[in-house]
């Protein structure tokens, strides 16, 4: 399918402000693809079906889930925000009939980020925070870290989750900690590298 078939799938489940980040973070994942050496037309796909349940009821996501057989952690059934990236996975594979791996997992992973994540996936990952219409504070920062480094962006990205989380006395589900982790020691790897 192209991206126009896609908009006109996920425009009648989004809000309006909904519609037009996903739109714009297909446009920035294209980008951030080319620039990093990702496939810019799966990029795209990802983009504009990542937050395709982000407005679909909770009650509606229960449901897509429990049919998959997926069962939640104790962290996700406290964390509904992160429902739409499992729902999503589940919506885009079953309904309509994607089965790139790659594209699923970027969307299934675009919220906690996870160890060993695709070039695809970070590429989603970071799209999600720098897309044009994203104005919240430090989004700027983020945006000129995406142009020096997907890991940069990343790191900066997952960091700012934590923060914000944190600040809120929200649960952080574990693939969140998990992959902060794995950045900081490979930037801390890195530079190690350079130094010696
Ligand atoms: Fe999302
Ligand atoms: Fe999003």
């Amino acid at each position: 399918m192209k991206r126009k078939e896609y908009q006109q799938i996920i425009r009648p489940l989004l809000s309006d402000h909904r519609y037009r980040h996903s739109v714009n973070v297909a446009k920035e994942a294209v980008r951030l693809a080319k620039r990093y050496g990702a496939d810019p037309e799966k990029a795209e796909t990802a983009g504009i079906l990542h937050d395709i349940m982000k407005d679909t009821g909770p009650a509606d996501q229960l449901k897509i889930m429990e049919r998959a057989g997926i069962v939640l952690t104790e962290v996700e059934q406290n964390a509904p925000k992160l429902w739409h990236a499992i729902s999503g996975a589940l919506y885009v594979e079953r309904e309509l009939g994607v089965h790139d791996r790659e594209i699923l997992d970027a969307i299934r992973y675009h919220t906690t980020g996870r160890v060993g994540m695709s070039l695809l996936e970070r590429v989603i990952f970071v799209a999600d925070f720098t897309s044009e219409e994203r104005d919240y504070n430090g989004a700027d920062g983020m945006r000129a870290a995406a142009n020096v480094s997907l890991e940069r962006a990343m790191l900066e990205g997952v960091t700012f989750t934590l923060r914000d989380l944190s600040a809120r006395q929200k649960p952080i589900h574990p693939d969140t900690l998990a992959t902060y982790n794995w950045m900081v020691l490979q930037s801390a790897g890195e530079k190690l590298k350079k130094e010696g």
